[in-house]
This record gives C-alpha cells, sequence and structure tokens, in this order.
C-alpha cells in the first residue's frame, strides 16, 4: 500500500513531468503538499477506502506484474484424541498431501529434511498409528528398481541433516540401498561450526511442493500437531523454493564443498520481500508471494534472510500480530554461554507499544519444554498493564495425551511454526529462538493479501486456524 505513495514522497520527478509545464514552481509544492496529506490521510485510514486504485497504482511501478497460477491449501496434521468443537475449521491432513504429490510426480521428487523416522520401528516403538508414515515409506521404497524391475519411476533425491547416534537415518540408507533415491547429507559443523538441517520441503517435479513444520517422521502424521502449504500447479514459486533445495544439494553433495563467500547466478531470486511473486491462488483472487531462508551465510543473492521476513511481517502489521510458534526465547539457546538474541522480542515489543498491534501468542508446552521459557513470555504479557494501548497475550498450548499415547517418545506436541497478522501469512519451520536464524537452516513462506481484509484468502483460513486453537480448551493461560 504505502509502495504507491513513494514516488511522490521520494522525488520530485513526477511532479517535474507533470503533464501542465507552465504550472508555477509554488504550485508544485502546493500540489506536492496536497498529495502528500491526501497520501497520508489514505494511509492513516488503513485505506479503508478505495484500496482499489492504491493497489492499482502499486501495480503499476512493479517491473514485473506477471501473475502466475497457484493452487495454494493449508494441511495439517491433528494428532489422534485432539478434538474440536463440531464446525470448527478443519483442512486437508498433512498425510493426504504427501500422497497427493506422490500421486501427482511423474519426473522428480526433491526432499529437504531433517532427520528420518518414518517407520514404528526406527523409534524403537511399533505403534499402530505409525501405519500412515509406513505407508509413505513404502511408497517412496516402491521407486526402487528392485521392485518395479527397470530404473526407478521417479528421480528422487534427499537432502538429510547430518545423521549422528541418536539419529542414524536408518529410512534413508534403506531408500539408497534399494536405489529408490539418492541422498545426500548436510554437516553444518563443517560449514558453520554449528547447527543443523531443519527445513522440512518437498518439490515435485518442479511444480508442486509442501513446506511446513512436519519431520519425515510418523509421528508427524498422527501424533505431533503440524501445519504446512500444499502448492499444486504452482511451476514458478516451485522452482523459486527448488533454487534454495540447489544449495543443500550442492553442500550435501561434494565432501568439500563449503558454503560460497557469493552464490552464483543459479542460485540468486528475483523474488523477495521488497519484490514479492504475484500469484493467482486458485484461479480465484491475488497474493503476494516470496520465500525467506536461513540462516544468512544459505541465501543468494535476493533472497529475504528468514528472520528479515518475520521481522518484516510484524513491523507491516496494524492491527494484529498472531504467532503459533513451538518455542520462544530471545536468546540463543544453543551456544557456549548464554546470549540474548531480542531481535523478535524488539519487534514485537514496539508493535504492541508504539503502534498499538494486539499481539496474540500461542506457545507449546509438553513434558521436555523448558520452564525457564515462562519468564521471557511473562515479561511480554506483563507489558499489557503499562498502557491501555498495548495487549499482548500469551497461552501455552497442550496437546493431551492418554496413558497409552504418553508412552510414544517425543510425541504429542503442537509443532506449528507460522505467524498470521492482518496482512500476512507467514508459514515456517523454525522454532523462534536465535539459533534458528544463526545457524540451522529453514524456510519461511510469506503470502501477502493484495486486497485487505481479504476474507476467501489462505491468510484468513490461517486466522481461522489460529482462532480455533488459541479458543480451544488445549489452550491455558500462563501460570
Ligand atoms: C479490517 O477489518 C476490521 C474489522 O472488521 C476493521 O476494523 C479494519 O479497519 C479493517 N482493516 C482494513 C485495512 O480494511
Ligand atoms: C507428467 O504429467 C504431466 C501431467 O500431469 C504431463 O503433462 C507430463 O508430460 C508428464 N511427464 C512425464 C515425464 O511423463
Ligand atoms: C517392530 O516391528 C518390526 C517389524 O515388524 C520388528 O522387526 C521389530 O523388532 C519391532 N520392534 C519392537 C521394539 O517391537
Ligand atoms: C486446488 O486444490 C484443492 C485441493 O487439492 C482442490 O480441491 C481444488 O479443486 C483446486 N483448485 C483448482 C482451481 O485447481
Ligand atoms: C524446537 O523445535 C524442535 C523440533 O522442531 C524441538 O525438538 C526443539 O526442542 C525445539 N526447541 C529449541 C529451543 O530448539
Ligand atoms: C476466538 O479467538 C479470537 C482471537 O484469536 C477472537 O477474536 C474470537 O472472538 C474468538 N472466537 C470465539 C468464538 O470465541
Amino acid at each position: 500500500m504505502y509502495k504507491a505513495g513513494e514516488p511522490l514522497l521520494n522525488h520530485d520527478d513526477d511532479v517535474e513531468n507533470a503533464p501542465d509545464r507552465n504550472m508555477q514552481r509554488g504550485n508544485v509544492h502546493a500540489l506536492q503538499m496536497f498529495l502528500l496529506s491526501t497520501f497520508l490521510l489514505l494511509f492513516l485510514a488503513g485505506s479503508a477506502f478505495h484500496p482499489k486504485p492504491l493497489m492499482l497504482r502499486s501495480a503499476e511501478h512493479r517491473r514485473d506484474d506477471q501473475h502466475y497460477d497457484c493452487n495454494i491449501s493449508l494441511v495439517e496434521s491433528i494428532p489422534i484424541g485432539l478434538n474440536y468443537t463440531p464446525n470448527s475449521p478443519k483442512f486437508m491432513s498433512t498425510f493426504e498431501a504427501w500422497q497427493r504429490l506422490l500421486d501427482l510426480g511423474n519426473s522428480t521428487l526433491d526432499i529437504g529434511s531433517f532427520y528420518w523416522t518414518m517407520r514404528g520401528e526406527d523409534t524403537g516403538f511399533n505403534h499402530s498409528s505409525a501405519e500412515p508414515g509406513e505407508q509413505i515409506f513404502n511408497r517412496l521404497l516402491a521407486n526402487g528398481p528392485d521392485f518395479i524391475g527397470g530404473s526407478p519411476k521417479i528421480k528422487i533425491r534427499i537432502a538429510q541433516s547430518e545423521p549422528s547416534s541418536v539419529s542414524p537415518n536408518l529410512d534413508t540408507k534403506i531408500l539408497e540401498s534399494y536405489g529408490a533415491a539418492k541422498v545426500v547429507s548436510l554437516d553444518f559443523r563443517k560449514y558453520l561450526g554449528g547447527g543443523i538441517l531443519h527445513t522440512k520441503l518437498w518439490i515435485v517435479d518442479n511444480k508442486h511442493f509442501y513446506l511446513g513444520s512436519a519431520n519425515m517422521d510418523w509421528r508427524a502424521l498422527t501424533q505431533v500437531k503440524e501445519l504446512g502449504v500444499l502448492a499444486q500447479n504452482c511451476p514458478q514459486l516451485t522452482s523459486d523454493l527448488a533454487k534454495i533445495f540447489k544449495a543443500y544439494w550442492y553442500l550435501g553433495s561434494n565432501a568439500d564443498a563449503r558454503i560460497p563467500s557469493s552464490w552464483s547466478f543459479d542460485y540468486k531470486t528475483d523474488y523477495n520481500k521488497e519484490q514479492p511473486m504475484i500469484l493467482n491462488v486458485n484461479k480465484e483472487y491475488t497474493m503476494q508471494a516470496f520465500a525467506s531462508s536461513a540462516p544468512p551465510p544459505l541465501s543468494a543473492p535476493g533472497r529475504t534472510h528468514d528472520l528479515d521476513a518475520i521481522l518484516n511481517s510484524i513491523n507491516s502489521a496494524l492491527e494484529f500480530v498472531h504467532i503459533s510458534v513451538m518455542d520462544y526465547y530471545p536468546l540463543i539457546v544453543f551456544g557456549q554461554k548464554l546470549q540474548f538474541w531480542p531481535a523478535i522480542d524488539n519487534a514485537i515489543r514496539s508493535a504492541a507499544i508504539e503502534r498499538g498491534v494486539h499481539v496474540k501468542m500461542l506457545i507449546s508446552w509438553w513434558q521436555h519444554s523448558d520452564a525457564s521459557m515462562d519468564h521471557y513470555l511473562r515479561s511480554l504479557q506483563d507489558l499489557t498493564m503499562s498502557n491501555r494501548h498495548v495487549n499482548i497475550e500469551i497461552r501455552r498450548f497442550i496437546v493431551p495425551a492418554d496413558e497409552d499415547q504418553k508412552r510414544i517418545p517425543y510425541g504429542r506436541v503442537n509443532h506449528n511454526k507460522y505467524m498470521v497478522t492482518d496482512r500476512v501469512a507467514y508459514i515456517g519451520t523454525s522454532n523462534w529462538s536465535g539459533d534458528y536464524f544463526t545457524d540451522t537452516a529453514g524456510i519461511g513462506l510469506v503470502l501477502k493479501d493484495t486486497v485487505p481484509n481479504m476474507t476467501a484468502s489462505i491468510r484468513n483460513d490461517l486466522q481461522n486456524i489460529f482462532d480455533r486453537d488459541w479458543n480451544s480448551t488445549y489452550a491455558h493461560a500462563l501460570t
């Protein structure tokens, strides 16, 4: 929206070239002042009136105003036994989305992943709810020549984080040994002295993708609450994400590979927070979109850093910021010594204090949560008392577990990582602590409404998901 005003604010050029060359200098100034104040009025009014002309103007100033088709939907894993009230918003499951992608693919499948435990036995625990995970695994395995005779049906490439004794990644060993997939491991100790590949991304035929919080883990389909997006027939945005995968593949497939000081042209993107891609979503409405990447050394020229995507989304909110992340710390958690990392915390505080933006944060709680997190959360929520305009509310989301479910290791948690504001939907793969933006590889997707307060949009869907969870019996006040 503010883009529309930029030419007027920045330079005299537009006015100097005004058709009426006889206009006197004083009049030019008066006109400038008039235009400026009109613009400010429109801006302050939140474009409540005449949003159309403003939008059209901003489109005119784009270098690339091409619209690209993309069918996007939100997909979720809702843990077994977590029940919402009837008529609550419901979306396609992650399991269905992955099956859909496997159905669609006829040429390539690239998976960017952290670790692999798709089979019950990988977790030392054969639970009946591992079945969907095993089904997906078996479909990947069936790509191997031994099963179908001849060459693999499609070309599967997997980039995973370097396996360790605690996570040996047996699944990918099996897939590789059956010729079903090519697998590379990324060792971030070599590239950055530490960190992991934490991305969860599927790219099919360079045309369809999944991006979200779900690991390649059977529990991510039935026992852990996940949120992501499925995009179908979305070649331009998918090709852009493929450039991030390409960097992972480069690092993983050469033993001597190091992060280049500058990524070459092949990895460069034209789409970022300054110049998003315009998507024609489901042939129904348009949205602005771009993918962000972390950590910064992995970003090729043009790529918005994941942290900047988050800060920009918070900073551009006018009314509300709703955040749902598993862990939130204004700290570098895994450093050698405790380090304060206030980038996101500061953005939240200024949004609430300076702009009266209403902030809600839904943070997870499970048996492995560190109780120290409560202090950082409470210090944010406490600001609500400071001034009547300031409103920061925080709740903890607890996934219920019965006796049987409690025995599942590292299950039963809300693993979502997203944010929704009055203008933006941000879907990510990272917890919100410094580590995820300094040495951990992750990806974010920013989708912005082109028409404010659009009801038929992904952003609105995400808002409904947040409201459903926030108002559910599983959301608890901070104690
Ligand atoms: C969006 O809707 C809300 C509630 O209906 C309204 O208060 C607000 O002004 C609207 N914002 C814009 C940018 O139109
Ligand atoms: C894959 O399927 C698409 C239609 O979904 C088709 O246009 C394309 O030619 C197919 N490619 C191959 C390699 O079979
Ligand atoms: C789980 O099932 C697999 C295959 O059926 C079996 O090999 C394994 O021993 C089982 N593991 C446990 C812990 O029961
Ligand atoms: C988009 O995808 C959804 C979910 O798969 C499907 O129901 C819908 O028909 C698709 N829309 C278009 C325009 O392709
Ligand atoms: C962040 O998320 C991962 C899972 O994605 C979880 O295992 C981990 O403990 C979380 N917390 C931190 C501080 O990294
Ligand atoms: C649910 O939560 C939202 C805030 O996230 C609130 O605005 C809305 O009124 C609530 N809805 C119900 C039905 O309680």
